[in-house]
């Protein structure tokens, strides 16, 4: 893993947006996206930016369950408003949280990854080192599969909704295999709430106990840390 350390998300959503803007002058067309406030500042410096994305492909990595895209809480709903209204893609996919067979979805979405295969995947990482929904103890061959979210998740995540009974207890994520699959992985963290998680992903053992840790098993993953989520390593 290459470890990149910077003062704040300022920077890093600066630093990120290079490489993004260097995989697109080396033939990358399709983006793995993440939600959260993690990419928000990568998110500015794409949308400021002149960089074109009309010719470029986003699969991003989950959504809740429940929640339609028009809903302001939805993932969709964050995508749009914060790149895609203000920076087309030629497409956008992220799982539809209200379809009604969500086992059907998981396949469907799958088969979105498989015809559009990622090149630069772009992660947060959870409080407990989840990455897109896997929490803990999922196993790192999954695919796209319906999740429940757990406590500390559902806890970290509540700023976004009034009340905390308004959290959607399950999502649709890709899995730690799809996710495995990308051909180069930039992962994201600021704040000390983040730097048990990433001294566990970095320095410790690769267990399903901390999903982030099977990155150290993949060839080409470059980390951005600001000095809080530094912290600890
Ligand atoms: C959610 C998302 C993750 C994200 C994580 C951290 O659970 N599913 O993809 O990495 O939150 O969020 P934040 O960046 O807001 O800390």
């Amino acid at each position: 893993m290459k470890v990149i350390r910077v003062k704040d998300a300022n920077e890093g959503g600066k630093k990120a947006f290079e490489i993004i803007k260097d995989g697109m002058e080396n033939g990358v067309k399709v983006l793995g996206l993440a939600t959260g406030s993690t990419p928000e500042t990568l998110y500015q410096e794409m949308t400021s930016s002149d960089l074109d994305f009309s010719d470029m492909t986003s699969v991003n990595l989950d959504e809740y369950v429940g929640l339609a895209g028009e809903d302001v809480q939805s993932y969709r709903y964050f995508m749009n408003d914060q790149l895609f209204n203000k920076k087309p893609f030629k497409e956008t996919f992220v799982p539809n949280g209200k379809a009604e067979d969500l086992d059907a979805e998981c396949k469907r979405y799958d088969g979105v990854i498989a015809d559009h295969p990622i090149d630069l995947q772009v992660l947060g990482i959870g409080r407990n080192a989840h990455i897109g929904f896997n929490e803990p103890g999922t196993s790192f061959d999954v695919t796209t599969h319906v999740v429940e979210l757990t406590e500390s998740t559902i806890e970290a995540n509540k700023r976004n909704f009034d009340k905390v009974e308004d959290v959607p207890t399950h999502a649709l994520s890709m899995g730690i295999g799809s996710i495995m699959k990308s051909k180069k992985i930039l992962l994201m963290a600021f704040g000390t709430d983040k730097a048990d998680a990433i001294k566990d992903m970095i320095e410790g053992s690769v267990t399903t106990d901390v999903p982030a840790s099977v990155l150290q098993n993949h060839a080409d993953v470059t980390v951005i840390i600001d000095e809080d989520a530094a912290s600890k390593l």
